[in-house]
């Protein structure tokens, strides 16, 4: 069973912005997975390296959409994020460099950072883009 299933309370309306959230989710899936099969530690290395690298990707497009549109609440979203990868960089770099390892607390907090922001946040951005 997958460690977070795709559903409503997930989507924010964007298209776009949808299908980037998809892909963190299958990405951290993937993740549990690695952990769960008990891959060496240098497949769950790769697959966190890969979500750092895709949330850097996904917040440049929805704080590309912000300018755009010119989205009131850009600043206070943008320190989010800034907040959100300070935390995914750490981890990653205490895993990269072996101080920790992936475990269901560590995906636990990877899921909740991912789906709060989500549910909060990025649905108000979604409501703001497409009414
Ligand atoms: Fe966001
Ligand atoms: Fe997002």
């Amino acid at each position: 069973m997958a460690f977070i299933t795709w559903n409503s309370t997930l989507v924010v309306g964007h298209p776009q912005i949808d299908q980037e959230h998809q892909k963190l989710v299958n990405s951290l899936n993937e993740l549990h997975d690695a952990m769960k099969a008990g891959k060496g530690s240098e497949v769950c290395k790769k697959v966190l390296k890969e979500l750092v690298t895709y949330t850097v990707a996904h917040f440049a497009t929805e704080e590309k959409l912000m300018t755009q549109k010119s989205y009131p609440d850009f600043p206070s979203h943008k320190r989010e994020h800034e907040e959100l990868l300070k935390q995914a960089r750490e981890l990653n770099e205490k895993v990269q460099s072996g101080t920790m390892t992936i475990s269901i607390t560590v995906l636990d907090f990877l899921k909740n950072w991912l789906a709060k922001h989500i549910q909060g946040t990025d649905k108000k951005l979604g409501k703001f883009l497409t009414t």
